[in-house]
């Protein structure tokens, strides 16, 4: 572990890499030797203008990004999209399809009915999400303008890790688990998130979006929420989040460096892998959901013996290991495991749950 940093297992805003933290402190009194901060530089300048065009090449490496699809890079998180997507792509006598699996996918929801009819294709809400609903269950009809799924629930630790395309194209909340493994971009008509999990700072947000879907946007439809303006912009339809961006331009970098999407999901599906294996052989930790929908991303797990869960807390705490308790909603425990954090996190996450049991059996 890095000699001051402590394993963030929060949900997010979370972990980032050492390496891009202290590079970002290194470049943010002098950035390049220019005797200015990157904070204090203009969007339109050159210098800025290179940053923003390699991380979007970068993002377009790393998720084979088709010259087909818009890439966009958005104000206000995952959250503004949620009123975005039905404003760019539906209509107020439109109709769209959402799959229920949990808490986000039930706010898109919620937004969407503003601007356009919804219909629930599925939902799993009735088993209290524990498994994410198939995709042969959804009910489509061609007449939608799109189809909405939350890929990766962050705080239900459900996941829907392979996705068919459909007749009508696909809209998916990528916010938990965009970049943590191999994705086939076409599938999808769009897929948005918010930055703060895997990308970069909080309030930044992403759009990747097939480019027959722009165009015809809700004429109420704000201008800086509107695709298409985005897009003839290069995103800077208004002075976008530029420090957020250059970060996310670190990010994309480090991941790169790392081996990109398809080795880093490797190492995801490890580190998953390993602490399902301990929680299922143990009788003292539990987690309810369904083999097939797990997260590779956010795993929730409940203490047996419920009345531990504060001294666990403090304990885990104690050891370097922070932010491990679950959403007010599910209670318990849970083990954001994003990009950024190290296997020899999860190690030290299992190691101290072994002997936490141990000595609290
Ligand atoms: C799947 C999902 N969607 C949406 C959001 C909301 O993101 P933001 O707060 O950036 O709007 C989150 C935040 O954790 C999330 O996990």
């Amino acid at each position: 572990m890095h000699s001051i940093r402590k394993y963030n297992f929060g949900a997010g805003p979370a972990t980032l890499p050492t390496s891009v933290l202290e590079e970002v402190k290194e470049e943010l009194l002098d950035w390049k030797g220019r005797g200015l901060s990157v904070l204090e530089i203009s969007h339109r300048t050159d210098e800025y203008t290179e940053i923003a065009v390699e991380a979007e090449q970068d993002f377009r490496d790393l998720l084979s990004i088709p010259s087909t699809y818009a890439v966009l890079f958005t104000h206000g998180g995952a959250t503004l999209q949620n009123s975005a997507v039905p404003l760019n792509l539906s209509s107020p006598a439109g109709e769209v399809s959402y799959v229920n699996s949990g808490h986000w996918a039930r706010l898109s929801i919620e937004e969407a009915k503003k601007y356009t009819n919804v219909k629930i294709a599925a939902s799993s809400e009735e088993e209290n999400f524990s498994s994410f609903p198939p995709q042969s269950t959804w009910e489509l009809s061609d007449k939608q303008d799109y189809i909405h799924i939350t890929p990766n629930e962050t705080i239900g630790g459900i996941a829907l890790r392979k996705v068919e395309k459909e007749d009508i194209p696909i809209v998916a909340d990528f916010s938990s688990s965009i970049l943590s493994e191999y994705v086939d971009i076409e599938s999808f008509g769009l897929l948005y998130g918010g930055a703060q999990k895997n990308i970069g700072p909080a309030g930044l947000g992403f759009v990747i979006v097939d480019k027959e879907l722009l165009g015809s946007a809700q004429e109420t439809t704000p201008s800086p929420m509107n695709y298409f303006k985005l897009d003839e912009s290069s995103s800077m339809y208004n002075t976008p989040p530029t420090f957020s961006w250059y970060v996310a331009g670190k990010v994309f970098k480090w991941l790169k460096g790392k081996g990109g999407v398809k080795a880093i999901g490797q190492v995801n599906e490890r580190k998953a892998k390993k602490l399902y294996e301990f929680i299922d052989k143990s009788d003292f930790y539990s987690n309810k959901i369904e083999e097939s929908s797990r997260s590779i991303m956010n795993i929730p797990f409940l203490l047996e013996k419920e009345e531990l869960n504060s001294k666990f807390l403090t304990d885990s705490f104690n050891n370097g290991l922070l932010a491990l308790k679950g959403h007010r909603s599910v209670g318990g425990m849970r083990a954001s495991i994003y990009n950024a954090m190290p296997e020899e996190g999860v190690d030290a996450l299992i190691e101290f749950m072994k002997l936490f049991e141990k000595e609290n059996l």
